[in-house]
C-alpha cells in the first residue's frame, strides 16, 4: 500500500467534511487506489479555536504558517478550502512552483483566476482541479470540460446556490421569515462566511461564469454576468407566485448563439411541475443543452459539509490516479467478484 500525504488549507465546513469523509470511506478509497490518503498538515488561523475540535485526529499537525506546508516535500497534494481569493491564489501559485497539485472548492478564486491558474499548473506539470467550486457535491465541472465536450453547448441553466434555494423553499413551504431561514442556512454550513455573496446572487454569478468558461470555451468573468439577488423578494411575492401556480427560484442562465454569449442571475417564476420547481432545500440542479446530446440535467446537494467533501476527495483521488498513470503508463482498475443477493431478497 502506497501513502500520499496531503495538506488542507482551512478546516471549516468543507475542510472538516474532508477529514470526516476520509475517516468514513478511508478503506473503500484505499482499496480503489491501493493508496492511503493521509492528511498530514492543516493550515488554520487560530490554534486556540482548534484545540476545542475534539474529533480531529491526533495525527494531523495543525499550523498557522503556510511555510510548514510549502516546505514539506512529503506533501504532494494541497486542498484549498479557505475561501476568498487573494491569499488562496498566492498559496496555490506557490504550490504549483513547488510541484504540488491543488484541489480547490473556491469559486471566488476560480471565477477570477481559474484560467491563469490552470495555465500555471500546466507549465509546472501538476494538476489543478475544482469540482466542488460549482454546485457542491454535484459532478458538473468535469462534465462541462470532459463528458460533454463533443457538443456545442447552447445553454446552461440552473439553481446553483443552496443557501438562496433553502431560503426560498422554506419561505414557500412554511411561510418562514427570510431572516430566520438565512440564520438556519448559516448554521447548517450552506452559506458563505459572508452570506451577502449568496443572497445578492454573486455566488451563483461566479458559478455560472465558471461553467460558461468551460462549456463555451470562452473566458468569461463574474463581471460579465448581469446579477440580481433575492434580497427584495417578500413574503407577498411568494404568496402571489403560489396563488398563480408558480414558485420563485434564483436562476443562473448562460446562453450562446451566433450573436454571442449572455449571462444572467435573477429570481424567476417557475411553473409548478417544471423539473426546476421541485428542487428544494439546499439542493441544486443544472440543466445543460448540447447541440447533439440535447438536454441533460444534474441534480443533488449543492452545499454542505459531506456533499462538498465528496467532490473534493474525488478530485484528490483523480489526481492520485492521474499521477499513477503518468508514472506507470497504466490505470489501475479494481474490480471485485460481485456478491449478488438471492433473487428472493430483492
Ligand atoms: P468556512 O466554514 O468559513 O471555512 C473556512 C476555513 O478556512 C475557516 O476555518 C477559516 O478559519 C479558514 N481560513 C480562512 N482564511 C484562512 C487563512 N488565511 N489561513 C488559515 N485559515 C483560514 O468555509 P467553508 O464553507 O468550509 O468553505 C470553504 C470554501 O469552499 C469556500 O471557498 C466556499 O466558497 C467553498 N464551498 C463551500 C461549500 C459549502 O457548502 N460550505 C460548498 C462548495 C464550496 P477561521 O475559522 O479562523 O475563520
Ligand atoms: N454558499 C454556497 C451555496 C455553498 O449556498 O450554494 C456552495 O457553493
Amino acid at each position: 500500500m502506497k501513502n500520499v500525504s496531503i495538506a488542507l488549507l482551512g478546516c471549516g465546513t468543507v475542510g472538516k467534511g474532508v477529514v470526516d469523509l476520509l475517516a468514513m470511506n478511508g478503506p473503500l478509497i484505499e482499496e480503489q487506489l491501493n493508496t492511503k490518503i493521509n492528511i498530514k498538515r492543516v493550515l488554520i488561523r487560530d490554534l486556540n479555536k482548534y484545540e476545542k475540535m475534539e474529533d480531529l485526529p491526533d495525527s494531523i499537525q495543525l499550523t498557522t504558517d503556510f511555510n510548514d506546508i510549502i516546505n514539506d516535500d512529503e506533501i504532494d497534494i494541497v486542498v484549498e478550502v479557505m475561501g476568498s481569493a487573494d491569499f488562496a491564489k498566492d498559496c496555490i501559485e506557490q504550490c504549483f512552483l513547488r510541484g504540488k497539485s491543488v484541489i480547490s472548492a473556491n469559486k471566488d478564486l476560480i471565477a477570477d483566476y481559474g484560467i491563469p491558474l490552470l495555465k500555471l499548473s500546466q507549465q509546472h506539470n501538476v494538476d489543478f482541479q475544482f469540482e466542488a467550486s460549482v454546485a457542491g457535491g454535484i459532478p458538473i465541472v468535469r462534465p462541462m470540460y470532459s463528458s460533454l465536450n463533443s457538443n456545442r453547448i447552447e445553454e446552461i441553466i440552473g439553481i446553483m446556490n443552496g443557501t438562496t434555494n433553502f431560503i426560498l423553499s422554506n419561505m414557500t413551504a412554511y411561510g418562514s421569515s427570510y431572516e430566520d431561514v438565512l440564520k438556519e442556512a448559516q448554521e447548517k454550513g450552506y452559506a458563505e462566511a459572508d452570506p451577502t455573496n449568496d443572497v445578492s446572487g454573486y455566488d451563483a454569478a461566479r458559478k455560472i461564469a465558471i461553467l460558461a468558461t468551460l462549456g463555451f470555451h470562452s473566458a468569461v468573468t463574474f463581471n460579465d454576468v448581469h446579477v440580481e439577488g433575492i434580497e427584495n423578494i417578500s413574503k407577498e411575492d411568494i404568496e402571489h407566485a403560489t396563488e398563480m401556480g408558480y414558485v420563485i427560484k434564483l436562476l443562473a442562465i448562460a446562453r450562446q448563439d451566433e450573436d454571442g454569449i449572455s449571462l444572467n442571475v435573477h429570481p424567476a417564476f417557475i411553473r409548478k411541475g417544471h423539473p426546476l420547481a421541485n428542487v428544494d432545500g439546499a439542493y441544486n440542479a443544472v440543466c445543460v443543452r448540447g447541440n447533439c446530446v440535447g438536454d441533460v440535467m444534474f441534480y443533488g446537494q449543492g452545499a454542505g459539509s459531506l456533499p462538498t467533501a465528496s467532490a473534493v476527495v474525488s478530485d484528490v483521488m483523480n489526481v492520485i490516479l492521474h499521477r499513477n498513470l503518468k508514472m506507470t503508463g497504466k490505470r489501475d482498475y479494481v474490480w471485485h467478484e460481485a456478491k449478488l443477493k438471492p433473487q428472493a431478497d430483492i
